[in-house]
């Protein structure tokens, strides 16, 4: 039985007061949602602010991204140790605003993916688990390549570590097209896709398929997640835009528990 996960992705919002303000509000209702697993994924700034206000909470924490390289000369990075340091439980990687700034470098997509499967590799050898995400653009869906493009990364992270390895690890389908647009993915189309994955992974490692959360991400709402989460390769959400607002993003979480 895959225990649900709800992830609340702050992006570059909040301050230290409009933080303090959120976190106590969700905190007052956290035993309304005691089955499902959620995590805060503050700017790196504020880690520190989050780290302290739910320590004990049951509560989880990560970032929005990490460094492929242990250490160094790399300005501007924060590394899988320094996550570490900081009690991070998850970290995002791949999200597809981190994909389309690299895309202005003209990567390719694949050579994208192969950085997200360095870094999952960096999270992974200090024990932060990674949440993968990976969906397709509006002209990949229009032109039906939704399968070709989580495949493509599922196939490097097999590749290169094994399907075992994802046994430590939660992926997110996030389709570029409902990320912000307040246009989600429908729950058919979504569970689609999950099953899809999980399948893949399967051919390789059936008890792996089995045991990994799949989340769905792109315009999670309080009044679409139940109907998301209750497709049953949908484990729970990655949640922009709504998890900036208490009463919202504690709507979600309690969805992950029916
Ligand atoms: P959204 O963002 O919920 O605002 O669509 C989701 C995400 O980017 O992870």
């Amino acid at each position: 039985m895959r225990k649900p996960l709800v992830a609340g992705n702050w992006k570059m919002n909040g301050t230290s007061a409009s933080n303090a303000l959120l976190l106590g509000k969700i905190l007052a209702q956290k035993n309304t949602f005691i089955s499902a697993e959620v995590a805060i994924f503050p700017s790196a700034v504020y880690l520190q602010q989050v780290q302290m206000a739910l320590q004990g909470s049951g509560l989880s924490w990560g970032t929005q991204n990490l460094s492929q390289f242990r250490q160094g000369a790399y300005t501007g990075e924060i590394s899988a140790a320094m996550l570490k340091d900081f009690g991070c439980k998850y970290v995002l990687i791949g999200h597809s605003e981190r994909r389309c700034l690299y895309a202005e470098l003209d990567l390719d997509q694949n050579v994208l993916d192969n950085i997200v499967a360095e870094k999952y590799e960096m999270a992974l050898s200090e024990g932060v688990t990674p949440i993968l995400c990976i969906g397709e653009t509006p002209e990949e869906h229009a032109t039906g390549q939704t399968e070709e493009v989580v495949a493509r990364l599922l196939d490097i992270l097999i590749n290169k570590n094994g399907a075992k390895a994802l046994a430590q690890t939660v992926l997110a389908y996030e389709p570029v097209w409902a990320i912000g647009t307040g246009k989600s993915a429908s729950p058919e189309w979504a569970q689609e896709v999950h099953s899809f994955m999980r399948e893949r992974l399967a051919k390789h490692d059936p008890a792996t398929a089995e045991s990994i959360q799949i989340l769905y991400g792109g315009s999670v709402k309080g009044d679409n997640a139940a109907p998301l989460f209750s497709m049953p390769d949908i484990d729970g959400g990655l949640v922009g835009g709504a998890s900036l607002d208490a009463v919202e993003f504690v709507k979600i979480c309690q969805a992950a528990c029916s």
